[in-house]
């Protein structure tokens, strides 16, 4: 089992695929395509070693990320690979939905358990002022299509921003009143790509928390190895409601994840440059080296992100790797 100095254990996966993305979020990448990583993904082999090592020191759940997962044209087979490691009890994915439509089934056949799609306003303009993109009916056809085929979990993510969603509250509130889904504001993140629009968009999601207690919300009690966010529920409606607040102080105690970037490099956190490369780990079946190397790695784990100290995050964007 993977523990660091804080008790923290990582019994959670997020393995990025790529770094490139279809869309152009204005929070995360709003500058164009320099992000594309013109080096090599980890192949569909040395996925198979990695997420064999993890699981042998007590990973259970491996979420895939990017970047955009679904530009990996081999992902049908990632995903059967990662589904067919001995002790990984869920594989999730989260995407923005491009090919949520199209492609559910397939992802479902393979063995996806969970999935979580970026919706950052059910408004199409506004969501194409934000994304760049047009497509959010199919978007949102696509996760009714996820709530219809029975998928055990499925989240919506929407970045808090003022003056694009920040009054959205009752819409959101509307589109869960029947739809079995969990949906999540996360709120806007300084990294070192969005600090003047940090400044312009950001709000608390505590401004949420306040409004849902007076609207009948009642938070959830949630395990310690459940993760950062908060979640609430209420009895007249059929989703939920959750909040990730990395601004609050509290938010890294019950961290239960590590990353590993699409080019096999281990974060053990969401906002620290600093990496170990585990590529070379990944080139032979014989997974107890790198097993004997995360337990130590994961002992220079941090309490906290650090992002009460920083000016910005020290991470360039999220797409790098995987949110
Ligand atoms: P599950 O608990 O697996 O459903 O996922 P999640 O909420 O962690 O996953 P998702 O990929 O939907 O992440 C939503 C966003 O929440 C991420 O992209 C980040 O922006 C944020 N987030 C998730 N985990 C962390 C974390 O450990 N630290 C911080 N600061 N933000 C996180
Ligand atoms: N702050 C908060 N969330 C972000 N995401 C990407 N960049 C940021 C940021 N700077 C979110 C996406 C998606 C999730 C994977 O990460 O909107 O929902
Ligand atoms: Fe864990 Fe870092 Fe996220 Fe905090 S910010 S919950 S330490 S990954």
């Amino acid at each position: 089992m993977l523990m660091d100095r804080f008790a923290r254990r990582f019994t959670y996966l997020r393995l990025s695929l790529t770094e490139n993305c279809n869309f152009r979020c204005d929070y995360c990448l709003p500058d164009g395509p320099d992000c594309t990583s013109r080096q090599a993904e980890l192949s569909v082999p040395e996925i198979r070693r990695l997420v064999t090592a993890f699981a042998a020191v007590g990973t259970r759940k491996v979420r895939l990320t990017g970047g955009e997962p679904c530009l990996r044209k081999d992902l049908l087979e990632v995903i059967q690979t990662v589904k067919a490691v001995p002790g990984i009890e869920e594989v999730a994915i989260t995407t923005n939905g491009y090919r949520l439509q199209r492609d559910l089934p397939a992802w479902r056949e393979a063995g996806v358990d969970a999935i979580n799609v970026s919706v950052d306003s059910l408004d199409p303009s506004t969501f194409h002022l934000i994304t760049g993109q047009n497509r959010l009916p199919a978007i949102l056809d696509g996760i009714d299509q996820a709530i219809d085929l029975g998928i055990p979990k499925v989240k919506v993510n929407s970045v808090l921003l003022k003056g694009y969603n920040g009054g959205a509250l009752p819409d959101f509130l509307e589109y869960i009143r029947t739809r079995r889904v969990s949906l999540r504001f996360i709120e806007l993140m300084r990294t070192n790509d969005n600090v003047p629009y940090y400044q312009r968009h950001h709000i608390s999601g505590q401004s949420i928390k306040d409004q849902l207690l007076i609207e009948g919300w009642q938070q959830c009690s949630k395990a310690k190895t459940a993760g950062p966010a908060q979640e609430f529920w209420h009895p007249d409606y059929q989703g939920k409601l959750g909040l990730i607040m990395p601004y609050s102080r509290d938010f890294c105690d019950d961290c239960n994840r590590l990353r590993v970037s699409s080019l096999g490099q281990l974060f053990l956190c969401l906002f620290t440059e600093h990496h170990q490369d585990l590529r070379h780990y990944l080139q032979s079946d014989d997974t107890a080296p790198l097993q004997a190397a995360l337990q130590q790695f994961v002992l220079s784990k941090k309490a906290t992100h650090g992002l009460h100290e920083q000016e910005s995050g020290a991470t360039r964007h999220l797409a790098m790797i995987g949110g």
